[in-house]
């Protein structure tokens, strides 16, 4: 697909993919390559090598693989460089990439890169009658990301930055509904970017000064009109910053139907309150997907029963997941049910706390069924110290 005059969107479409590294992809993925045919012709990143025969018939319905002189690794994990040495191997081109970058190929593919060229953080290259510039992004995903921008037609190559898991016949973001994509680019940044944040704020800031018509991403749709791009802009800035949404979340696993009676308690008195309120069930949701919510959330509340001594497998995997993922400073607070000892649900919110969370009031908790009565005691808590 020709983005721009001479630009193509080499986008191999994984329709089959459920899940990435833990991470669930209900919609599948896209891994988008990148064209600039002129006097040399550069690639920008290829795909995963289990995609080999889409992404080279691709390919070369535009160019003769022979005829690539360049290839540009903006990030080194394997979605994207899954097959670069085949395309190397095959064109004679030349790599481009950080110093980081080299390295993590090398280690990847075991071999030394003969053409190469190793760029610097806003270095340009004049390649051909092609102006590039690159801004090393490191930790915006890995240590060796950057990302290339083509000053002439104003487009912004930024590898995993913007991007987001969705297999689609359509190109560009305004082709699906920003809705959509800007909940899975949340998912997307909450999931594998968050823990990054501080680098993204500085990236954002060393691009800045860029004019951009276009972000390409190498997962997903293209951001192409200048409002929406502004949009992602923002939204990454304000989710660098962890700023807390509007959103109570109220996460929980439960045993025998206790905790879910206490979530349920705890979702009508924020409903009731005015309060955008949702129950995440975590023997229903994926863990992904509660993540995804968390940038717009204002409070977590964390619900779960005991077994053996212990929160429920479904709730520390999460909690793990979380420590992971460091949204720092946001509150959460606990509620849970328990057979015969308080203590593990002790332990849940500690478990918290070293998770960043800030967790200001101790928990509700309920020996076995809930009482009308205590559940009554447990929605007023709820609504004056935790709501209020
Ligand atoms: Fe899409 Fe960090 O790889």
């Amino acid at each position: 697909m020709e983005i721009v005059k001479d630009v193509y969107c080499i986008k191999t479409v994984d329709w089959d993919l459920k899940t990435f590294h833990g991470y669930s992809t209900p919609y599948g993925t896209t891994y988008n390559a990148y064209l600039c045919k002129g006097e040399e012709n550069i690639l920008i990143d290829t795909a995963k090598y289990y995609c080999e025969e889409q992404f080279f018939k691709m390919l070369e319905s535009i160019v003769p693989i022979k005829k690539i002189s360049y290839v540009i690794s903006n990030h080194a994990e394997l979605d994207h460089s899954g097959l670069i040495v085949k395309l190397l191997e095959r064109s004679g081109a030349t790599l481009i990439c950080s110093q980081k970058g080299k390295e993590n190929l090398e280690r990847h593919f075991h071999r030394e890169f003969s053409k190469i060229i190793v760029v610097q953080d806003k270095q340009t290259l004049k390649i051909g009658n092609i102006s590039l510039q690159f801004f090393l992004t490191p930790m915006v995903h890995w240590p060796d990301s950057m990302v290339t921008y083509l000053p002439d037609k104003k487009l912004l190559f930024s590898n995993d930055a913007f991007g987001q898991h969705i297999a689609s016949t359509k190109f560009f973001v305004d082709e699906v509904g920003l809705d959509i994509v800007l909940r899975e680019a949340r998912k997307y940044y909450a999931n594998i970017v968050n823990p990054y944040a501080s680098s993204v704020k500085k990236v954002l800031s060393s691009l800045d000064s860029l004019d951009i018509q276009m972000i390409l991403p190498s997962h997903g749709l293209i951001w192409r009109d200048r409002v929406q791009i502004e949009t992602i802009v923002e939204k990454y800035s304000k989710w660098a910053g962890n700023e807390a949404g509007q959103k109570i979340l109220i996460v929980y696993a439960t045993m025998w139907g206790s905790t879910k009676k206490m979530a349920e308690r705890c979702y009508l008195e924020a409903v009731e309150k005015k309060y955008e309120a949702e129950m995440m069930n975590l023997s229903i949701k994926h863990i992904s997907d509660i993540v995804g919510e968390i940038p717009e959330a204002k409070i977590l509340v964390f619900g779960t029963s005991v077994l053996h001594n212990q929160i429920l497998p479904e709730m520390a995997g999460l909690i793990t997941y979380l420590s992971g993922l460091k949204f720092i400073g946001r509150k959460a607070w606990t509620f849970g049910s328990y057979g015969w000892a308080e203590f593990p649900l002790r332990k849940f919110e500690a478990m918290l706390k070293e998770a960043g969370f800030e967790v200001p009031h101790t928990g509700f908790y309920i020996k076995f069924v809930p009482e009308q009565q205590q559940l009554v005691e447990l929605g007023k808590f709820f609504r004056e110290k935790i709501l209020d």
